[in-house]
């Protein structure tokens, strides 16, 4: 939804006696309103009363959505209704039903709403919204009290949600959903993620980063928070379980008939009174931005899985080297892929027709074997949509290979740096390419088991599948070649001229936020379809994110937008290129980590800072378009990412 009037980041501050009299809250469209009387009101009417007669599987497990065409109008009603997971069916009917005859005398002609309640959700809207993740308009609620030890505090809710967060959505299909406890040193933390259960595991997990990164930013340190979006939800208290808990087998099935509601009245002040009757006693929040970061992974499946996968593990990736051999014809140059700093790359093909990219290592790593297969057996856990996957590794004599997942359609510099493809990238495939990037990123920095600083990302690291969705290449070969994982001076310098953070290029120092320059470097990139390091215009030759930023100031930037992006939301590139500033800037504090990059680029609500003008240094080899590394102390590598790509 996308409401100026809609009154956005409300935020109340509560005593903590509390208050069912903040609900309901309603919040009534502005989109547009209909006509009373009309076949439209009719027809909303109808989806809105088939609440309390649905017999569908979904409402047993609180989900209710509906949809319906207006006769004689192109137009479609969604309605969706969505209980907190611990609602008995009944008590989840009677919720939706009072707050869907509460919404119409709140809202009465508006073509869009939504009302929070204690314990529902009611939402309609005539653009579809299901299966679509909607964070705004957000209704938040706070605690006005701090906690005793902030750091203990925030230590324990962030992995009590971490792993709330991958359980809730990996929920299934009919609830996503789940609540847990942690101990915080006197303190007991009680929270409750939820999500609508028409989301995917991936659009739940990003909602929740998204309402876990509001209340980073509203109410770090309260001693209850509650945060209430369309598409999620998000709650803690201190010392008061506030939700009951739900046996193993979800809600017992077929309902009774649900028995009236105790009031009859249908008024707007009806709720209220309901409400405050049964007022719970909710203790919630407000406070300092930190942003709490949310594990995208369901932790305890997880682990389980891998205990079981230690005994075999190295058994299993480990490739024969004949195997490997053959798949790629004895090495022949026919099947090279590319040629990089750590090695060639050859595409090969099992004999159970699996393709496989395979890294011949030229370097001696410097590591014995048994570390280097217990590196390889970490990085091979590492799995994720947006990363390139490691099958195995193999070794023989001096020979050390590295099996990879084969990614078909080549690397990003392939498309958007060459004159012709790059009109296969419309903006949506972009922006996709741009999420993608920044989710596998994120699992790297923060949500993997190891904390991988990738120091070499850039566009020909970006690989991209048969439906050009981005995996992010050649991580973790920091890690193969010993090269501290820490935040610390390395005088190895590994990355390319024009991505590097100047930290890192003039004095080794990397960290999380080296990498997230790197990105910034990629989005303008990916934006303007030019280089940074080659970039030129008229005679002078300007690094890219300093002429994005004159732009960006001078309020040009369609100047800078790649020419054969023809179509596409002109505010959400807008915003692309103003994130992308952000992560550029010279100060390493005053970029963001790559949550609160998703968090901006996930949600239209979160206000973005004035980037000042981005780090700028030349060196030597700025005309050059070969990607270069230097070793500042005596040996100097080059790093040339794999392509696997075949030209
Ligand atoms: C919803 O209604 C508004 C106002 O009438 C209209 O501008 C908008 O196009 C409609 N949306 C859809 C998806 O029909
Ligand atoms: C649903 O709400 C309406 C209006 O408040 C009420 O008249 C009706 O009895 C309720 N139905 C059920 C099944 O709760
Ligand atoms: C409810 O949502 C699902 C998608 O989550 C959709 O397939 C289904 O058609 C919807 N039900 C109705 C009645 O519209
Ligand atoms: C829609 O109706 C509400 C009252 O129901 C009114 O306050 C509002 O101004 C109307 N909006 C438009 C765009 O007509
Ligand atoms: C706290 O969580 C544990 C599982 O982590 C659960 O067994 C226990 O019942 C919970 N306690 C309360 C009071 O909810
Ligand atoms: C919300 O649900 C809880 C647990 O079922 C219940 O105790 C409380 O009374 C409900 N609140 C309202 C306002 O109905
Ligand atoms: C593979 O190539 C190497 C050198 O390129 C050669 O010595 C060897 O005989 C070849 N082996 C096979 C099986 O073709
Ligand atoms: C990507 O790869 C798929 C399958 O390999 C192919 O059909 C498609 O045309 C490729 N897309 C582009 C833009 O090259
Ligand atoms: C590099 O990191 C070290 C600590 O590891 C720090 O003392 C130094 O100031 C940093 N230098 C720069 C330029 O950031």
């Amino acid at each position: 939804m996308d409401p100026p009037n809609l009154p956005l980041l409300l935020l109340l501050t509560l005593a903590s006696t509390i208050n069912a009299q903040f609900f309901p809250a309603p919040y009534c469209g502005s989109t547009g309103n209909f006509t009373a009387d009309s076949t439209y009101q009719t027809t909303l009417t109808a989806l809105l009363s088939s609440i309390s007669t649905t017999n569908s599987l979904s409402l047993k497990y609180g989900f209710f959505n509906a949809s319906a065409t207006v006769s004689g109008a192109s137009q479609t009603l969604y309605v969706i209704g969505s209980c907190r997971g611990d609602l008995t069916a009944e008590s989840c009917r009677a919720c939706l039903n009072a707050s869907a005859s509460d919404i119409r005398d709140l809202c009465p002609l508006q073509k869009e709403a939504v009302l929070y309640s204690e314990n529902c959700t009611v939402w309609y809207s005539n653009a579809s919204i299901f299966g679509t993740v909607t964070t705004d308009p957000v209704y938040q609620l706070a605690n006005v009290n701090n906690v005793a030890s902030p750091d203990t505090y925030n230590a324990a809710l962030r992995t009590l949600l971490g792993s709330l967060q991958g359980e809730a959505a990996g929920g299934g299909s009919l609830r996503k959903y789940a609540t847990g406890n942690a101990s915080a040193d006197y303190n007991k933390i009680y929270a409750m993620v939820q999500c609508t259960p028409d989301l995917t595991e991936q659009q739940c997990s990003d909602c929740l980063v998204t309402v876990v990164g509001i209340f980073g930013q509203c109410c770090v340190g309260k001693l209850g928070v509650n945060i209430m979006a369309p598409s999620c939800r998000f709650r803690y208290e201190t010392n008061a379980r506030f939700y009951d808990l739900v046996g193993e087998p979800l809600p017992p099935p077929p309902a009774p008939p649900p028995p009236p509601l105790e009031s009859g009245k249908s008024n707007s002040t009806k709720a209220v009174i309901i409400a405050v009757a049964t007022s719970v006693s909710v203790v919630l929040v407000i406070g300092i931005a930190i942003l709490l970061v949310v594990q995208r992974k369901k932790k305890q499946p997880r682990q389980r899985i891998e205990e079981v996968d230690e005994i075999s593990t190295a058994e299993s990736l480990q490739f024969d080297f004949g195997t490997i051999r053959a798949a790629t014809d004895n090495f022949s140059d026919s099947k090279k892929l590319g040629q990089g700093g750590f090695g060639v790359v050859y595409m090969g093909q099992l004999s159970n027709g699996q393709e496989i990219a395979v890294k011949r290592l030229s370097q001696n790593s410097g590591q014995g074997e048994v570390e280097f297969k217990n590196e390889v057996m970490l990085l091979a856990r590492l799995q994720h949509r947006n990363l390139v996957r490691l099958l195995g590794f193999c070794l023989e004599g001096v020979e050390r290979l590295l099996i990879y997942e084969f990614v078909p359609n080549s690397s990003l510099d392939q498309f958007i740096f060459d004159p012709l493809k790059r009109a296969n990238l419309d903006w949506d495939r972009r922006h996709k390419i741009i999420m993608g990037v920044a989710r596998g990123l994120l699992y790297l920095h923060e949500d993997s088991r190891l904390r991988i600083i990738h120091r070499d990302l850039k566009a020909s690291n970006i690989l991209l599948d048969s439906n050009m969705n981005p995996k992010i290449s050649d991580f973790g070969m920091a890690r193969l070649f010993e090269l501290d994982q820490t935040q610390a001076e390395t005088n190895r310098i590994v990355g390319t001229y024009g991505y590097m953070a100047p930290e890192y290029a003039m004095h080794g120092n990397f960290s999380v936020k080296s990498d997230v320059f790197s990105f910034g470097v990629l989005i303008l990139e990916i934006v303007s379809g030019q280089k940074n390091n080659l970039f030129r215009l008229g005679d002078s030759t300007e690094v890219l994110t300093s002429y994005v930023w004159k732009c960006w100031r001078e309020g040009t930037i369609t100047n800078i937008i790649d020419p054969s992006v023809t179509a596409g939301s002109s505010t959400e590139i807008a915003r692309c290129i103003h994130i992308g500033l952000l992560c550029v800037q010279e100060n390493v504090a005053d970029r963001p980590t790559m949550a609160s990059v998703l968090l901006m680029l996930n949600s239209h609500s979160v206000t973005l800072q004035v980037p000042l003008h981005p780090a700028f240094f030349i060196h030597r080899g700025a005309e050059s378009d070969v990607s270069s590394t230097q070793d500042y102390s005596s040996r100097v590598s080059e790093v040339e990412s794999n392509h696997l790509l075949k030209n």
